[in-house]
């Protein structure tokens, strides 16, 4: 599994350089993401498809599931334009509950049957 954040609409250099370089050496390869992107952008230039797209390419086949944590889960939905909050929250075991956690047991649960 890699799991690492997003930077301008690509998973950061290090996941991108290891699944380069070692993707022929793994058999299944599921990847996650703590993003900026929410699920209404997860299209546009720096939404996460775009990102889950480069990184399936890079890996020649061998991902099988990609799964993307917006950090806007854990922000209250007042604040989710503010790009302050955005850029100053953190996932941390206090505001990880909710929409995340459901996705997080979601992602388990799939990740389980791979
Ligand atoms: C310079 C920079 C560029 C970013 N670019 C994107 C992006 O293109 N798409 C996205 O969904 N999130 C983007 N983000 C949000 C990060 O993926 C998100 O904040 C992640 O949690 C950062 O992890 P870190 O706090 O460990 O650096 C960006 C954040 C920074 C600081």
């Amino acid at each position: 599994m890699i799991i690492a954040p997003l930077y301008l609409g690509k998973f950061a250099l290090p996941a991108q350089i290891l699944i380069r370089r070692y993707s022929d050496r793994m058999n299944e390869i599921i990847c996650a993401t703590c993003c900026g992107s929410t699920q209404e952008k997860r299209n546009e230039k720096f939404g996460y498809q775009g990102a889950f797209r480069h990184i399936r390419k890079l890996a020649r086949g061998k991902i099988v599931h990609c799964e993307a944590f917006p950090i806007a889960l854990v922000i209250p939905e007042e604040k989710r334009d503010d790009s302050e909050a955005f850029m100053n929250t953190r996932l941390t075991d206090d505001n990880f509950k909710g929409e995340i956690l459901e996705k997080f047991k979601g992602f388990i649960a799939e990740v389980r049957k791979s």
